[in-house]
């Protein structure tokens, strides 16, 4: 059993089939990735793990429990956490302020009001904001302003603010889209050195396949909304099919 598991899950948008009968499971602390061409239903899918869509057939369970209609922070406090294609942070606020945030908020979503009055607390709230900011390698970076940063750092924050709640599972929407291949690369050892440092499981959906092969311990493929292989990187570079789904090759 995986700590995640997806079974039989359709869905639909009017006359269109987005994803056809998908079965997934992701075992724990393995980096799974997913990829496939535009359209696919990457995003759909990982939609669904986060019960923002609700699959019309089917069953999404994290560690035993259903994700369907849960509200985000129910989806948070379950241990999951999600970094979005554009990076979620506030431009306006300094680096160190954006951590500040999650580091104040409790898993549920609402605020910790002890450590908004008691000096302690907030002494405590500040020294886990400075820690994790160390953890990302920003520490020399914790007064720049947030928007003044390369995208790069500004995933780099995000995925901070994320681990600050502490997530079992991580999922990455094409976390390196847009990025400078040197970016690129950051974020691709950032992620290696999480997982190494971390009990998590990461589930990744990309188009860049220097990042999948570079941290993915399985593959699955997805095409028109199926999963068409799903193996481990070095069975998955010699597929036919693969070739066939994402270089238009016959097989
Ligand atoms: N909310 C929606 N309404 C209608 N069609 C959608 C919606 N979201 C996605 N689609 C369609 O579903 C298919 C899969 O989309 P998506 O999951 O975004 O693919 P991918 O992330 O693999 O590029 C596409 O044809 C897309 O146009
Ligand atoms: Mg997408």
């Amino acid at each position: 059993m995986g700590i995640l598991e997806v079974k039989n899950v359709n869905k639909r948008f009017g006359g269109l089939q987005a994803l056809s009968d998908v079965n997934l499971s992701i075992a724990e602390n393995t980096v799974h990735a997913i990829i496939g061409p535009n359209g696919a239903g990457k995003s759909t899918l990982l939609n669904c793990l986060v019960g923002k869509l609700i699959p019309d057939t089917g069953s999404v369970m994290f560690d035993g429990q259903s994700v369907l209609g849960r509200a985000p922070y129910e989806i948070n406090q379950m241990g999951i956490s999600r970094v979005f294609q554009t990076p979620e942070i506030f431009g306006d606020l300094t680096v160190l302020e954006n951590m500040l945030i999650p580091c104040f908020a409790k898993r549920d979503g609402s605020f910790e009001m002890n450590a908004l009055t008691s000096v302690t607390s907030q002494k405590d709230v500040l020294a886990k904001a400075e820690h994790m900011l160390e953890e990302m390698n920003m520490a020399d970076k914790r007064h720049m302003h947030s928007a003044s940063m390369s995208r790069g750092d500004k995933r780099r924050l995000e995925i901070g603010m994320c681990l600050s709640q502490e997530p079992r599972l991580l999922l990455l929407d094409e976390p390196t889209a847009g990025m400078a291949r040197a970016d690129t690369n950051n974020t691709i050892d950032l992620l290696k050195q999480i997982k190494s440092e971390r009990d998590i499981t990461i589930a990744i959906i990309e188009h860049d396949m220097h990042v999948v092969f570079s941290l993915a311990e399985r593959i699955t493929v997805l095409a028109q909304g199926t999963p068409l292989v799903e193996d481990t990187p070095d069975k998955i570079k010699g597929h036919p099919k693969v070739r066939e789904a994402y270089l238009g090759e016959s097989a």
